[in-house]
């Protein structure tokens, strides 16, 4: 049937219409709220290159966490940002760490109407800043690195964590994390790998944010090329075979062809993080009054959540629950 009988305005015609065929439903379930915690703070700091965006100090989590549940938000993410950091990152598994310690507050405080997730990753706690420890020609050692991180998943799940992220690249961790949960008795923490993480340059403002810059190099050693498509997949595919719960694609909107690949072949619980500098380009855009921030940030989520993903971490949580 063509022209003039079919007619693909008919269904566009009014608000109602327009939403009774609408394919993607954007939710505040669909939602994740990564926040900074800096254990240094006595109270909260605003992020120079994340207008809106925080560093908080603990004090200040409490409070936070009911605002996330009071707005709907499911989930939290929690990155620390400790006083002190050495070459292996030791208080990243510090039971009394800033992460460990506003886990049990936050529980405390909000019980099960938050899932607190936590990023499991050493960058933020190394003096060097790389995302593990470091061989003496200066690239990340992986076998190293695993012990690492399976000590600092497994300190967070003691803490009571509902899930936690590791966001490395080093190969073979979930299988580590895993095993080294599973041995402690966390049979039931899941874990969301950042599965398809781009070496990318959207990072830029986390990285101010959480003074986690690599002091020397990059990370093009363990995050992925951006030019590749196919590894992502095999990337997701030795995830889920070592025990991944949920997958993560990062970033979302230069990568949503990633997301929607990751998707069709696996059928995973699928998350995209939508990052800091996909955050921080709209806010300098909204600021210039060149875009509309609501509906350029609506329209965000909602590409992210058509090319395939189930949930998004974002920045604009807040936001998108209050205009939802
Ligand atoms: C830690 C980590 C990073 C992000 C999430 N976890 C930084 C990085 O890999 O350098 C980036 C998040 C964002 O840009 O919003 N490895
Ligand atoms: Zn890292």
């Amino acid at each position: 049937m063509m022209f003039p009988t079919r007619r693909m305005r008919r269904l566009r015609r009014t608000g109602r219409l327009r939403d009774m065929v609408a394919e993607t439903r954007l939710t505040v379930d669909d939602l994740i709220y990564p926040i900074f915690i800096d254990e240094t703070l006595k109270s909260k700091q605003p992020i120079s290159t994340m207008p809106g965006q925080f560093r908080l100090a603990p004090g200040d989590v409490r409070a936070e966490a009911r605002e996330l549940v009071e707005l709907g938000i499911p989930a939290v993410i929690l990155f620390g940002i400790p006083k002190t950091k050495d070459e292996v990152g030791s208080s990243a598994f510090d039971e009394s760490g800033v992460v460990q310690t506003a886990i049990r507050e936050i529980k405390d405080e909000v019980g099960d109407d938050l899932v607190i997730i936590t990023d499991v990753c050493m960058c933020e706690y190394t003096s060097h800043g790389h995302c593990g420890v470091l061989m003496e020609n200066g690239s990340v050692d992986n076998d190293a690195t695993l012990e690492l991180l399976a000590k600092e998943a497994v300190s967070h799940a003691s803490a009571g964590v509902d899930m936690v992220a590791p966001s490395d690249m080093m190969d073979g961790r979930v299988g580590a994390i895993r095993q080294a949960l599973d041995n402690s008795g966390f049979t039931g923490v899941p874990i969301m790998a950042y599965a398809a993480k781009y070496a990318s340059s959207f990072f830029g403002p986390f990285r101010d944010a959480a003074y986690s810059s690599p002091s020397t190099g990059d990370r093009r050693g363990y995050q992925m090329d951006m030019r590749n498509s196919d590894e992502a997949l095999h990337e997701t595919y030795l995830d889920i075979e070592e025990g991944a719960d949920i997958v993560m694609v990062k970033p979302a909107m230069p990568y949503l062809d990633i997301i929607r690949r990751v998707k069709e072949e696996f059928q995973m619980p699928t998350a995209a993080y939508q990052v800091s500098g996909e955050y921080s380009m709209i806010k300098a855009a909204a600021e210039k009054e060149y875009l509309n921030e609501q509906s350029v940030v609506l329209e965000s989520l909602t590409s992210i959540k058509r090319a395939g993903a189930d949930l998004i971490l974002t920045y604009f949580a807040k936001d998108a629950a209050k205009w939802l």
